[in-house]
Parts: C-alpha cells; sequence; structure tokens
C-alpha cells in the first residue's frame, strides 16, 4: 500500500538517441504523488511491461511517425502504455488500487493499465481493467495472458492461419509474442522453423518444441532457410523486419502468408528502409497483413480461454526475465533492444500483495 513505498519513482526520457538508447539518455526521478479527483483511481504499479515499441515511443534527432498514440518529448516521462490511454488492456502495467473515487474500483483491486513509467499513476476507471484474482500468477497478465500472449494469437488466428503439415517461420522466437506464436503452430500441426540470438536458439527447440531455430548471428539467415525449409515458407510470423525479414519473404511458397507482427530490428532507426517488392506478390498469390492489437479486442475472451487451457493442458510454457525496480528499467529496455532478453521482459515495481 502507498504508506509502505510513499516514494513515486519514475523515469523521464531527456535525449534523443541515434541508435540503440544509452543510459545517459534517461533520468530516474521522484515525481509527486498523484491526487484521484471524481471518477478517477490510484493505483501502484507492481510489474511493469518492457516492449520493443518503447523504442519508438521516445524522442529521435528526427521528427518521424511513431505507432499509435503519442511519442514523448524530451524531458518527459517514457511512455508504458496507450497514451492518450485506452482500455486499460492496451496500459503498461499491473498493479493495485490504492485509494478510488470511481464506483468500480476499491482499494486492494488488482488492475491492468497503465501510460507511464511511474510507479503511482492516477487514471479515470473507464481506462483501467480489474483482473481476476487467483486465475494465474500476475506477471503472467503481462506475459502470456496479456498484450504478448494476445498479438501473437490474433497474429496466428486472423492471418498466419497455419495448416497442418505447412512450414511457420518465427522471427524474434525466444521473445514475448515469438515463443507463443511458434507454439500455436506446433499446436495447429505446421513444422516450425525460429529465427532467435543467444541461448534463446536452444531453448525454443528444447523447452517450447520448435523443429530447429537459426542463430542469426551465427549464420546468414537465407542459408539457414534454405537448409531448414527447403520446400519453402508457407507463414512467415515477423516480429523484427529488416533483413530476416526480407530472406523470410524471398521464400515464401505459393499463396504464403506474411504476419507483420512487428520491427524490433528497425526501431533503432527512424523510419524503415526496407521493404519486399512486390511482383512475387502478385505472381505467387501472397497474403501480406499488418494488425495493431488495439483493434482486435473483442477477440481477448475468447484469446484467454482458449490460452488458459493450453496452460492447463501443459501445451505452451511461457517465461518472462524479471528487471528488479524501476531505477533499472532503462537498463531492461536496453537488453530488450539488443536481443539480450530471456522471453517477456518485465521491471518489478514493488511486492505482489501480501508478500513481504
Ligand atoms: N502488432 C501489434 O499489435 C504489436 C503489439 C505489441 C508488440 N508488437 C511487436 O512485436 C514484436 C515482438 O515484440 P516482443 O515484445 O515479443 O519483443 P521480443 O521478441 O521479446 O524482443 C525483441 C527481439 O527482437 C530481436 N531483434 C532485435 N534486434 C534485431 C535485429 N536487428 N534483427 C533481428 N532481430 C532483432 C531480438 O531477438 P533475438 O536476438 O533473439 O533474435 C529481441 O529480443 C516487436 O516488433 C513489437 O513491436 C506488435
Amino acid at each position: 500500500m502507498a504508506s509502505n513505498h510513499p516514494e513515486n519513482l519514475a523515469v523521464r526520457v531527456i535525449g534523443a538517441p541515434e541508435g540503440l538508447p544509452e543510459l545517459k539518455d534517461f533520468e530516474v526521478t521522484v515525481e509527486p504523488m498523484p491526487v484521484p479527483g471524481e471518477g478517477e483511481v490510484l493505483f501502484r504499479g507492481i510489474y511493469m511491461s518492457l516492449d520493443p515499441a518503447m523504442r519508438r515511443k521516445m524522442p529521435y534527432p528526427v521528427l518521424a511517425p511513431g505507432p499509435l498514440g503519442a511519442t514523448a518529448k524530451i524531458g518527459d516521462l517514457m511512455i508504458a502504455g496507450q497514451v492518450p490511454p485506452g482500455r486499460g488492456y492496451s496500459g503498461g502495467m499491473v498493479g493495485e488500487v490504492v485509494e478510488s473515487r470511481h464506483p468500480d474500483f476499491k482499494p486492494g483491486d488488482l488492475i491492468h493499465g497503465g501510460c507511464y513509467w511511474q510507479t503511482y499513476q492516477v487514471l479515470h476507471g473507464r481506462h483501467l481493467d480489474k483482473l481476476p484474482k487467483g486465475e494465474a500468477p500476475l506477471i503472467a497478465e503481462l506475459g502470456v495472458l496479456g498484450q504478448p500472449g494476445f498479438v501473437a494469437y490474433a497474429g496466428m488466428e486472423l492471418i498466419g492461419q497455419v495448416k497442418p503439415g505447412e512450414t511457420l517461420v518465427v522471427s524474434a522466437a525466444g521473445g514475448a509474442i515469438g515463443m507463443l506464436a511458434g507454439q500455436m503452430g506446433k499446436i495447429a500441426g505446421a513444422k516450425v522453423v525460429g529465427v532467435a540470438s543467444g541461448e534463446k536458439v536452444d531453448y525454443v527447440v528444447r523447452e517450447l518444441g520448435f523443429d530447429a531455430c537459426i542463430d542469426r548471428h551465427k549464420e546468414p539467415i537465407g542459408e539457414a532457410l534454405d537448409r531448414l525449409c527447403p520446400e519453402g515458407i508457407d507463414v512467415y510470423f515477423d516480429n523484427v523486419g529488416g533483413e530476416v525479414q526480407r530472406a523470410a519473404f524471398d521464400r515464401l511458397r505459393d499463396f504464403g502468408r506474411l504476419v507483420v507482427c512487428g520491427m524490433a530490428g528497425e526501431y533503432n532507426a527512424a523510419e524503415s528502409d526496407h521493404g519486399p517488392p512486390l511482383r512475387p506478390v502478385l505472381r505467387k498469390q501472397l497474403k501480406i497483413q499488418g494488425y495493431v492489437i488495439y483493434s482486435y479486442y473483442d477477440m481477448y475472451p475468447e484469446f484467454r480461454r482458449r490460452v488458459l487451457g493450453w496452460l492447463k493442458e501443459g501445451k505452451v510454457k511461457y517465461r518472462e526475465q524479471i528487471v528488479d525496480g524501476m531505477a533499472n528499467a532503462p537498463q531492461g529496455l536496453i537488453d530488450l533492444l539488443s536481443g539480450a532478453n530471456k522471453g517477456k521482459m518485465i521491471v518489478k515495481l514493488g511486492p505482489e500483495p501480501g508478500e513481504a
């Protein structure tokens, strides 16, 4: 509760980095404790998600269009979720209500929401979702049951639609979204090949059951895809853009699908300078579709029911890497953008209810 953790720790962005951000681009600050007005709720963040797209919400040396919503200016708080806030689900945190002036919330309720890298926040109740207690570990609400899991599910269900016997390639395969996208491919009966780096290469094969995984730092992607997918690729689930995207695109079979989920490998640049040619799209009758998860909320209950079922049956595994405290969040984001994460990257801001 507030009295145990009276400091409202936050992080502001104080640089407009070119390329990978550095620690000097961030400043850890103590902000005043916000006070809820009519209809508003004060909550304490317990876990905060770190996402590659947070890089796109930092200022760039030249003005560039960010993802949906606002981009921070120099001196602003780092952005953790949708700004302006949408539904709680689109926020970057899970936490506990401290004080409520909204009839649907009371102190002690667990919520999903939050816009900034700030421990205590005030938002109108309509921008928060109440979380069920005891259905799953709280941290999973930012991972396998949260936005990453949902993004994987929506991309595979709506666009990938992989069939038994087909070949699925997933980039950032050991990351928050790639982990689930690849396992959904296995559940659907496909051959699944990941692209990753470091120990994740072994992890997705040994622990998650992928058929193979390419280490993008050890072998040219195109050669590795030719070796592992000699018949070509039916579905490419793209989390990274860049050269991995191009190598996979070139190997799509007739009626192949390219799920444009994200471009984490390009976010350090203001704009993308890659893009596949369109003639093969016509010749091979390919489908290329991007999607932003904010448009698909109505699928969330279906997703949650199915993933909870898969978790219970042991068909899906998942892991998180925990960063300790708000002050370490900048390094966590830098690690995530460098590929040094082991699974979903989450900052622990404070104790869970009942935890010492
Ligand atoms: N469409 C939507 O609505 C939506 C919503 C949320 C997120 N996303 C996007 O989904 C993607 C995955 O997000 P996530 O949270 O699951 O992140 P993540 O996969 O946990 O982390 C990003 C990974 O990208 C890989 N990477 C970084 N630089 C790269 C490069 N230059 N070339 C190739 N790979 C590189 C790294 O993995 P390896 O080093 O292991 O390869 C890194 O760990 C991101 O692009 C994100 O923006 C989309």
